[in-house]
Protein backbone atom coordinates (compact mmCIF):
# COMPACT_ATOMS: atom_id res chain seq x y z
CA UNK A 1 0.00 0.00 0.00
CA UNK A 2 1.41 3.78 -0.95
CA UNK A 3 2.41 5.21 2.28
CA UNK A 4 1.03 8.62 0.78
CA UNK A 5 -2.57 8.95 -0.65
CA UNK A 6 -3.86 12.18 -2.03
CA UNK A 7 -7.33 11.83 -3.74
CA UNK A 8 -9.28 14.94 -5.42
CA UNK A 9 -7.78 17.81 -3.37
CA UNK A 10 -9.54 21.05 -3.97
CA UNK A 11 -8.57 24.21 -3.06
CA UNK A 12 -10.07 28.14 -3.55
CA UNK A 13 -9.05 31.44 -2.13
CA UNK A 14 -12.52 33.49 -2.60
CA UNK A 15 -13.41 32.81 -6.10
CA UNK A 16 -10.06 31.81 -7.53
CA UNK A 17 -10.08 27.54 -7.73
CA UNK A 18 -6.11 26.80 -7.34
CA UNK A 19 -6.31 22.98 -7.05
CA UNK A 20 -8.66 21.88 -9.17
CA UNK A 21 -8.94 17.66 -8.84
CA UNK A 22 -5.03 16.65 -7.52
CA UNK A 23 -4.19 13.25 -6.68
CA UNK A 24 -1.48 11.22 -6.84
CA UNK A 25 0.19 8.03 -4.53
CA UNK A 26 3.45 7.85 -3.18
CA UNK A 27 5.02 4.59 -1.67
CA UNK A 28 7.78 4.57 1.18
CA UNK A 29 10.92 5.83 0.08
CA UNK A 30 9.90 7.88 -3.21
CA UNK A 31 10.89 10.96 -4.07
CA UNK A 32 7.98 13.03 -6.13
CA UNK A 33 9.65 16.33 -7.85
CA UNK A 34 6.88 18.79 -8.68
CA UNK A 35 7.49 21.30 -11.93
CA UNK A 36 5.50 23.84 -13.34
CA UNK A 37 4.77 27.62 -13.89
CA UNK A 38 4.58 30.24 -11.40
CA UNK A 39 1.42 30.61 -9.80
CA UNK A 40 0.11 26.78 -10.55
CA UNK A 41 -0.44 25.68 -7.21
CA UNK A 42 2.44 23.96 -6.25
CA UNK A 43 3.34 26.04 -2.92
CA UNK A 44 -0.50 25.49 -2.13
CA UNK A 45 -0.49 21.74 -2.82
CA UNK A 46 2.34 22.21 0.16
CA UNK A 47 0.56 23.64 1.99
CA UNK A 48 -2.35 21.84 1.90
CA UNK A 49 -0.58 18.72 2.68
CA UNK A 50 1.00 20.23 5.74
CA UNK A 51 -2.46 21.34 7.09
CA UNK A 52 -1.15 25.13 6.67
CA UNK A 53 -4.33 25.13 4.43
CA UNK A 54 -7.44 22.74 4.59
CA UNK A 55 -8.21 21.51 1.48
CA UNK A 56 -12.36 22.51 0.72
CA UNK A 57 -11.89 18.62 -0.49
CA UNK A 58 -10.53 15.53 -0.44
CA UNK A 59 -8.84 12.56 0.97
CA UNK A 60 -5.37 12.38 2.65
CA UNK A 61 -3.98 9.44 3.64
CA UNK A 62 -0.92 8.46 5.55
CA UNK A 63 0.57 4.86 6.09
CA UNK A 64 -3.31 3.79 5.99
CA UNK A 65 -4.18 6.87 8.19
CA UNK A 66 -7.13 8.96 7.05
CA UNK A 67 -6.11 12.81 8.22
CA UNK A 68 -8.75 14.39 6.12
CA UNK A 69 -11.79 12.74 4.40
CA UNK A 70 -13.20 14.98 1.84
CA UNK A 71 -16.67 16.14 3.18
CA UNK A 72 -15.55 16.96 7.16
CA UNK A 73 -12.93 18.86 6.45
CA UNK A 74 -14.40 22.50 7.61
CA UNK A 75 -15.31 20.15 11.01
CA UNK A 76 -11.40 19.24 11.75
CA UNK A 77 -10.58 20.46 15.36
CA UNK A 78 -7.06 22.58 16.22
CA UNK A 79 -5.84 19.37 17.91
CA UNK A 80 -6.56 17.22 15.00
CA UNK A 81 -4.81 19.87 12.60
CA UNK A 82 -2.09 19.81 14.89
CA UNK A 83 -1.58 15.92 15.33
CA UNK A 84 -2.13 15.73 11.16
CA UNK A 85 0.66 18.99 10.70
CA UNK A 86 3.25 16.09 12.43
CA UNK A 87 3.21 13.43 9.89
CA UNK A 88 4.70 15.82 7.36
CA UNK A 89 7.20 18.20 7.82
CA UNK A 90 7.99 21.44 5.15
CA UNK A 91 11.05 23.49 4.14
CA UNK A 92 10.48 26.66 2.95
CA UNK A 93 12.08 28.67 0.08
CA UNK A 94 13.43 30.90 2.70
CA UNK A 95 14.73 28.39 5.41
CA UNK A 96 12.40 30.45 8.15
CA UNK A 97 15.01 29.74 10.50
CA UNK A 98 14.48 31.16 14.21
CA UNK A 99 16.55 34.50 14.21
CA UNK A 100 17.53 34.47 17.98
CA UNK A 101 17.96 30.61 18.19
CA UNK A 102 20.82 29.27 17.71
CA UNK A 103 21.71 26.54 14.72
CA UNK A 104 21.16 23.62 17.20
CA UNK A 105 18.27 25.13 19.17
CA UNK A 106 16.25 25.64 16.01
CA UNK A 107 16.77 21.53 15.54
CA UNK A 108 15.56 21.25 19.02
CA UNK A 109 13.14 23.59 19.41
CA UNK A 110 9.96 21.55 18.37
CA UNK A 111 11.30 18.31 20.02
CA UNK A 112 11.41 19.83 23.29
CA UNK A 113 8.27 21.61 23.17
CA UNK A 114 6.63 18.27 22.08
CA UNK A 115 8.45 16.62 25.08
CA UNK A 116 10.00 14.26 22.55
CA UNK A 117 12.24 13.27 24.45
CA UNK A 118 14.85 13.57 27.63
CA UNK A 119 16.71 16.81 26.96
CA UNK A 120 19.81 14.27 26.48
CA UNK A 121 18.04 12.40 24.25
CA UNK A 122 16.62 15.70 22.03
CA UNK A 123 20.45 17.33 22.43
CA UNK A 124 22.09 14.23 20.86
CA UNK A 125 18.91 13.64 18.08
CA UNK A 126 20.08 17.61 17.56
CA UNK A 127 23.69 16.79 17.28
CA UNK A 128 23.09 14.04 15.34
CA UNK A 129 20.80 15.71 12.77
CA UNK A 130 23.41 18.68 12.23
CA UNK A 131 25.97 16.35 11.41
CA UNK A 132 23.88 14.45 8.73
CA UNK A 133 23.44 17.49 6.80
CA UNK A 134 27.19 18.29 7.53
CA UNK A 135 27.16 21.59 10.10
CA UNK A 136 28.61 19.83 13.09
CA UNK A 137 30.99 22.79 13.30
CA UNK A 138 28.01 25.57 13.42
CA UNK A 139 26.09 24.26 16.52
CA UNK A 140 26.05 26.98 18.30
CA UNK A 141 25.77 29.69 15.61
CA UNK A 142 22.79 31.83 14.97
CA UNK A 143 21.34 31.97 11.68
CA UNK A 144 22.91 35.17 10.42
CA UNK A 145 26.00 33.78 10.91
CA UNK A 146 25.16 31.14 8.43
CA UNK A 147 25.82 31.21 4.39
CA UNK A 148 22.10 30.41 3.04
CA UNK A 149 23.00 26.84 2.21
CA UNK A 150 24.26 26.13 5.85
CA UNK A 151 21.05 28.04 6.74
CA UNK A 152 19.28 25.72 4.63
CA UNK A 153 20.74 22.79 5.33
CA UNK A 154 19.94 23.91 9.43
CA UNK A 155 16.16 23.90 8.50
CA UNK A 156 16.41 20.37 6.29
CA UNK A 157 17.46 18.99 10.41
CA UNK A 158 14.86 20.95 11.89
CA UNK A 159 12.12 19.56 9.57
CA UNK A 160 13.73 16.06 10.36
CA UNK A 161 13.66 16.58 13.79
CA UNK A 162 9.91 15.21 14.16
CA UNK A 163 10.62 12.61 12.15
CA UNK A 164 8.00 13.37 9.53
CA UNK A 165 6.68 10.60 7.34
CA UNK A 166 7.05 12.67 4.51
CA UNK A 167 9.70 15.38 3.68
CA UNK A 168 8.29 18.34 1.74
CA UNK A 169 10.08 20.77 0.14
CA UNK A 170 9.34 24.17 -1.49
CA UNK A 171 11.61 25.23 -3.83
CA UNK A 172 14.85 24.76 -1.32
CA UNK A 173 17.61 26.44 -3.61
CA UNK A 174 15.41 29.22 -5.51
CA UNK A 175 16.34 31.87 -2.78
CA UNK A 176 20.17 30.49 -2.89
CA UNK A 177 23.46 31.96 -4.95
CA UNK A 178 24.42 28.70 -7.37
CA UNK A 179 27.33 27.74 -6.02
CA UNK A 180 25.32 27.16 -2.75
CA UNK A 181 22.51 24.93 -4.50
CA UNK A 182 24.99 22.10 -4.74
CA UNK A 183 25.30 21.56 -1.12
CA UNK A 184 22.02 21.56 -0.15
CA UNK A 185 20.93 19.44 -3.13
CA UNK A 186 23.29 16.73 -1.86
CA UNK A 187 21.85 16.72 1.29
CA UNK A 188 18.26 15.85 -0.20
CA UNK A 189 20.01 13.11 -2.17
CA UNK A 190 21.34 11.85 0.67
CA UNK A 191 17.93 11.36 2.30
CA UNK A 192 16.79 9.40 -0.20
CA UNK A 193 19.62 7.02 -0.04
CA UNK A 194 18.29 7.25 3.77
CA UNK A 195 15.14 6.24 2.34
CA UNK A 196 13.06 9.31 3.29
CA UNK A 197 9.89 9.87 1.58
CA UNK A 198 10.24 13.20 -0.20
CA UNK A 199 7.90 15.80 -2.07
CA UNK A 200 10.51 18.37 -3.85
CA UNK A 201 9.02 21.62 -6.16
CA UNK A 202 11.87 22.53 -7.66
CA UNK A 203 12.85 24.59 -10.59
CA UNK A 204 16.17 22.14 -11.01
CA UNK A 205 15.05 19.84 -13.83
CA UNK A 206 18.58 18.19 -13.38
CA UNK A 207 18.15 17.46 -9.83
CA UNK A 208 14.62 16.32 -10.81
CA UNK A 209 15.63 14.38 -13.48
CA UNK A 210 18.24 12.66 -11.49
CA UNK A 211 16.61 11.96 -7.92
CA UNK A 212 12.68 11.42 -8.61
CA UNK A 213 11.02 8.42 -8.83
CA UNK A 214 8.25 10.37 -10.35
CA UNK A 215 7.46 13.84 -11.75
CA UNK A 216 4.54 15.73 -11.36
CA UNK A 217 3.72 19.14 -13.90
CA UNK A 218 1.19 21.01 -12.58
CA UNK A 219 -0.66 23.59 -14.91
CA UNK A 220 -3.78 25.90 -13.52
CA UNK A 221 -4.38 23.66 -10.28
CA UNK A 222 -4.49 20.40 -12.21
CA UNK A 223 -1.70 17.36 -12.36
CA UNK A 224 -0.83 18.19 -16.53
CA UNK A 225 1.24 15.20 -16.31
CA UNK A 226 2.63 13.02 -13.66
CA UNK A 227 5.20 9.79 -14.68
CA UNK A 228 8.49 8.72 -13.96
CA UNK A 229 11.14 10.99 -14.75
CA UNK A 230 12.25 9.85 -17.93
CA UNK A 231 8.94 9.97 -19.69
CA UNK A 232 7.83 13.37 -18.17
CA UNK A 233 11.25 14.54 -19.69
CA UNK A 234 12.04 13.14 -22.80
CA UNK A 235 8.68 11.89 -24.10
CA UNK A 236 5.94 14.19 -22.50
CA UNK A 237 2.47 13.51 -23.34
CA UNK A 238 0.97 17.10 -23.30
CA UNK A 239 1.26 19.98 -25.17
CA UNK A 240 1.14 22.34 -22.32
CA UNK A 241 4.51 20.02 -20.87
CA UNK A 242 6.31 19.93 -23.73
CA UNK A 243 5.72 24.05 -24.13
CA UNK A 244 6.86 24.35 -20.54
CA UNK A 245 9.99 21.88 -20.71
CA UNK A 246 11.24 23.57 -23.50
CA UNK A 247 11.39 26.97 -21.66
CA UNK A 248 12.58 25.67 -18.91
CA UNK A 249 15.15 24.40 -21.14
CA UNK A 250 15.98 27.81 -22.96
CA UNK A 251 16.13 29.26 -19.11
CA UNK A 252 18.36 27.03 -16.80
N1 LIG B 1 -3.74 32.92 0.73
C1 LIG B 1 -4.10 33.15 -0.55
N2 LIG B 1 -5.15 33.94 -0.83
C2 LIG B 1 -5.54 34.16 -2.10
N3 LIG B 1 -4.93 33.64 -3.18
C3 LIG B 1 -3.88 32.84 -2.96
C4 LIG B 1 -3.40 32.56 -1.65
N4 LIG B 1 -2.33 31.73 -1.75
C5 LIG B 1 -2.14 31.53 -3.07
N5 LIG B 1 -3.07 32.18 -3.80
C6 LIG B 1 -3.19 32.15 -5.26
O1 LIG B 1 -3.18 30.82 -5.67
C7 LIG B 1 -2.49 30.66 -6.89
C8 LIG B 1 -1.42 29.59 -6.72
O2 LIG B 1 -0.43 30.07 -5.84
P1 LIG B 1 0.81 29.18 -5.39
O3 LIG B 1 1.59 30.00 -4.46
O4 LIG B 1 0.30 27.87 -4.90
O5 LIG B 1 1.55 28.97 -6.77
P2 LIG B 1 2.99 28.36 -7.05
O6 LIG B 1 2.81 27.30 -8.10
O7 LIG B 1 3.63 27.94 -5.79
O8 LIG B 1 3.77 29.59 -7.71
P3 LIG B 1 5.35 30.01 -7.61
O9 LIG B 1 6.06 29.13 -8.62
O10 LIG B 1 5.35 31.44 -8.02
O11 LIG B 1 5.79 29.80 -6.20
C9 LIG B 1 -1.96 32.03 -7.27
O12 LIG B 1 -2.83 32.59 -8.21
C10 LIG B 1 -2.01 32.79 -5.96
O13 LIG B 1 -2.21 34.15 -6.19
MG1 LIG C 1 5.35 28.55 -4.79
Amino acid sequence: MALLEVKNIQKSFGKTEVLKNISFSLEKGQVLAIIGSSGSGKTTLLRCLNFLEIPDRGTITVGGKTLIDGADSTTLSDEAIRQNRLHFGLVFQNFNLFPQYTALENVTLAPTLLKKGTPEEIDSLGRRLMEQVGLSDRLENYPFQLSGGQQQRVAIARALALSPEVLCFDEPTSALDPELTGEVLRVIRGLKDKDTTMIVVTHEMEFARNVADMVIYMADGIIEEMGPPERVFENPQSEKTKAFLHGAQSMF
